[in-house]
């Protein structure tokens, strides 16, 4: 289908000057494995000029020591129509990144940001297609969230069961290309095997036109893209599914997210889009 449109986005980022593994609360995460704080700020400023590059606005959030995971933005708030829902994350090594953020968007004019009771990653697990939310569980968002997420966000809220550890956020396993519009449903692509098979069921009812990503394109976090409707942003090694992009009529553009993948994360971890 040709006539991708993109429209203009506002991401919030966070430099990864502090980035480590130190810890291991994923399946990617080996704190034996040497990783470099400096290629990964390389990488990001790649991945955050290449944003730019595309005409979107890119914001940041000034990392902070001790917070080795704080470069995954996605998982520190959800805003939609202007609305934040903040986060509340599983892992205690994680925790204190919340409240940089909840006060990230009070500066930046944000009066009401709700802080959730029950666990929240946030972006992680929270995928906005322009009508619903798509929600993940089973490794870290808890299932109370999404509930919560419906009531504050005041949009309607879809849950999915993620069942393979490798895939323990919602966007290491699905992305939306394109939104909905008053005339055509939105568009996605995921990795079937992800989920279970209830929810697999779900999100072929709901999106029989989806991209179904191969194994070889979730294993390099290919499902970690992010879209502007248009222009795709992909980890490089993910060559079928932007075969399968161009044919539907995407432009894919290729990152290298080499060491940030250490830590399990891609393009879309490091990445919280602000809609206002
Ligand atoms: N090391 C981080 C964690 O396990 C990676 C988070 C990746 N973020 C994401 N949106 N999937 O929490």
């Amino acid at each position: 289908m040709n006539g991708r449109e993109q429209t203009r986005r506002r991401y919030l980022m966070c430099e990864p000057k502090y980035f480590a593994v130190e810890y291991s609360i994923n399946p990617w995460m080996n704190p034996d494995e040497p990783v470099s704080a400096e290629l990964a700020v390389k990488q990001w400023t790649e991945l955050a000029d290449t944003y730019r590059r595309l005409g979107h606005r890119v914001d940041t959030i000034r990392p902070v020591p001790g917070l080795p995971d704080m470069v995954f933005a996605a998982n520190s708030g959800t805003v939609v129509h202007g609305r934040v829902l903040g986060a509340r994350f599983r892992a205690r090594q994680r925790t204190a990144e919340a409240d940089h953020f909840r006060r990230w968007f009070a500066d930046h004019g944000y009066r009401d940001v709700v802080m959730p009771t029950a666990t929240n990653e946030a972006e992680g697990d929270f995928a906005w297609t322009g009508q619903f939310l798509l929600a993940g569980t089973g490794f870290r968002t808890d299932p109370a969230a999404h509930a919560e997420a419906q009531e504050v966000l005041g949009v309607p809220v879809v849950s999915l069961r993620l069942v393979d550890p490798r895939y323990y956020h919602l966007d290491t396993a699905l992305f939306v290309l394109e939104e909905a519009s008053p005339t055509r449903p939105a568009h996605i692509a995921y990795y079937p095997d992800a989920f279970s098979p209830g929810s697999q069921r779900v999100l072929n009812h709901l999106f029989p036109n989806a991209v179904i990503a191969t194994t070889a394109d979730a294993e390099c976090l290919g499902l970690n893209g992010v879209s502007d409707g248009r222009n795709v942003v992909l980890p490089i090694e993910a060559t079928h599914l932007a075969d399968q992009l161009i044919n539907e009529g995407y432009d894919p553009t290729f990152v290298d997210i080499s060491e940030l993948r250490k830590s399990g994360g891609g393009p879309k971890c490091c990445t919280l889009e602000i809609r206002d």
